[in-house]
């Protein structure tokens, strides 16, 4: 029996552990996995980078053009960003960049430019893709659609010891205002908030372990797979 290759979005909150459940579906499946996530970040270094305004519209629109993003797969079967021809993958993550990542990623052109991109890379199916919107934007027809959310200590505590372990000290409260905060705007914006879609299967993750989110959506696949064929 040949299964179909099929599209899978993951939607939620931040760190409620969307890419680590994301990333070890693709892995499972034998799927490509995209952190559009990361996307946003990259687009964010950039502009820190290079001092761009980010209340300016057009300072915003003549830098877009001049990113090119790209990701590649590492020698331990992750997915690296790269910004222009670079690595940014451990950049993207630290603190200057999670506090305007929400801001950057609210910007009209920003998300017309990132969608476009994120529609292309999941034109072949056999993709799983983590993010906000994509459930809702960027893939409405997609066959699977998790929506993830957790308690807001659990998820602080989890990214803190996440960063910790890449020897990034950061004190909880600072991480727990960042998650806060990201959640509020991305909630609350005007250009495809976080919001979960009508046909996404939620999953809380508070009580779980990461195995059994990752199962969970394993099972959920392979219904529809075995459904479809
Ligand atoms: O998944 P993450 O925490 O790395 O995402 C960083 C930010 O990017 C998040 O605060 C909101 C934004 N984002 C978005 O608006 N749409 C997506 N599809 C993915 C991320």
């Amino acid at each position: 029996m040949q299964l179909r290759k099929i599209v899978i979005a993951i939607d939620g909150y931040s760190a409620c552990g969307k890419s680590t459940t994301a990333k070890e579906v693709a892995r499972i499946l034998g799927y490509r996995y995209i952190d559009s996530g990361a996307m946003y970040r990259a687009v964010t270094l950039y502009f820190l980078d290079h001092h761009i305004a980010l209340t300016n519209p057009k300072e915003v629109a003549r830098a877009l053009p001049m990113i090119n993003l790209s990701f590649k797969v590492n020698a331990k079967g992750g997915t690296d960003t790269f910004l222009n021809g670079l690595s940014v993958e451990q950049e993207i993550r630290e603190m200057r960049v999670s506090d305007q990542v929400s801001q950057v990623s609210a910007i009209k052109e920003v998300r017309e430019a990132m969608v476009a991109q994120q529609r292309k890379l999941g034109k072949e199916k056999g993709i799983v893709m983590d993010g906000r919107d994509i459930g809702t934007v960027v893939f409405p027809q997609a066959e699977l659609k998790v929506f993830m959310l957790a308690d807001m200590m659990v998820r602080a505590y989890r990214r803190q010891q996440e960063l910790l372990a890449k020897d990034v000290l950061v004190n909880l409260n600072e991480v727990l205002e960042n998650i806060r905060k990201r959640d509020e705007i991305d909630t609350s914006r005007t250009e495809s908030p976080l919001r979960k879609a009508e046909d996404a299967i939620v999953i809380d993750t508070t009580h779980i372990t990461v195995n059994e989110q990752v199962d969970e959506v394993i099972r959920l696949a392979i219904t529809h797979m075995v459904k479809q064929a």
